[in-house]
């Protein structure tokens, strides 16, 4: 499976892919073809340079609008033959046109069991909220920001203890877990969307 990802920062989650499905991994059902970037001062460029993938550059700031900034990313994404989008931390907004053109090939990561805490912050308002339990989703990216078919959660306790940080570190942990595991699941044909649900074959822990 070709796969693009799409990020925007320090790229710890794109780091747990390489580690798993770079260039280096014998045997890899994902190839990594491109990972792209909004922002020319994203950490996760050098994580990618660094295994060897393909990196590019296109800055939201020099399109007049988002269309225009979409259209060159996919153009760029389709150049690059991906058959699968992976957004790892990607920072922007994107439009309804380019979310239908990757209709279920588009996949998110965000730190929050949803449909709880969708949107930012989540950490912080999970220990305002009292919640017991906490984690990260991975899902199929829809218009509407943070729903989509869930692919596969991972849970983290809260403890009394916890900051937003501590949190985030122990969230952030279970991410680089979920999100190659998720990978695999697609990459092994396991995944069938079926309206609005994804339905899993097989969720075997990775
Ligand atoms: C992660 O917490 C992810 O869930 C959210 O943005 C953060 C990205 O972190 N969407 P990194 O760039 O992968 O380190």
């Amino acid at each position: 499976l070709r796969l693009a990802v799409l990020i925007s920062g320090r790229g710890s989650n794109l780091q747990a892919i390489l580690d798993q499905f770079g260039p280096a991994i014998a045997d890899s059902p994902i190839e990594i073809v491109l990972v792209l970037s909004n922002r020319s001062d994203a950490a996760g460029l050098a994580r990618a340079e660094k295994a060897g993938v393909r990196t590019e550059v296109i800055d939201h700031r020099q399109f007049p609008d988002r269309a225009s900034f979409d259209t060159a990313m996919d153009t760029r994404i389709r150049a690059a033959g991906a058959e699968l989008v992976a957004l790892a931390g990607f920072m922007r907004l994107l439009t309804d046109d380019f979310i239908h053109a990757w209709r279920n090939r588009m996949i998110n990561i965000h730190p929050a069991l949803l449909p709880a805490l969708k949107g930012l912050h989540t950490h912080e308002r999970a220990l305002n909220r009292g919640l017991k339990l906490h984690g990260c989703t991975v899902h199929f990216v829809r218009p509407e920001m943070d729903t989509g078919p869930i692919i596969a959660q991972a849970a983290v306790p809260v403890l009394p203890d916890d900051t937003p940080d501590s949190l985030a570190d122990r969230v952030l942990a279970a991410e680089h877990q979920l999100y190659p595991h998720a990978l695999r699941l697609i990459a092994a044909g396991k995944v069938q969307v079926e309206g609005e649900v994804a339905k899993v074959e097989q969720a075997a822990t990775s």
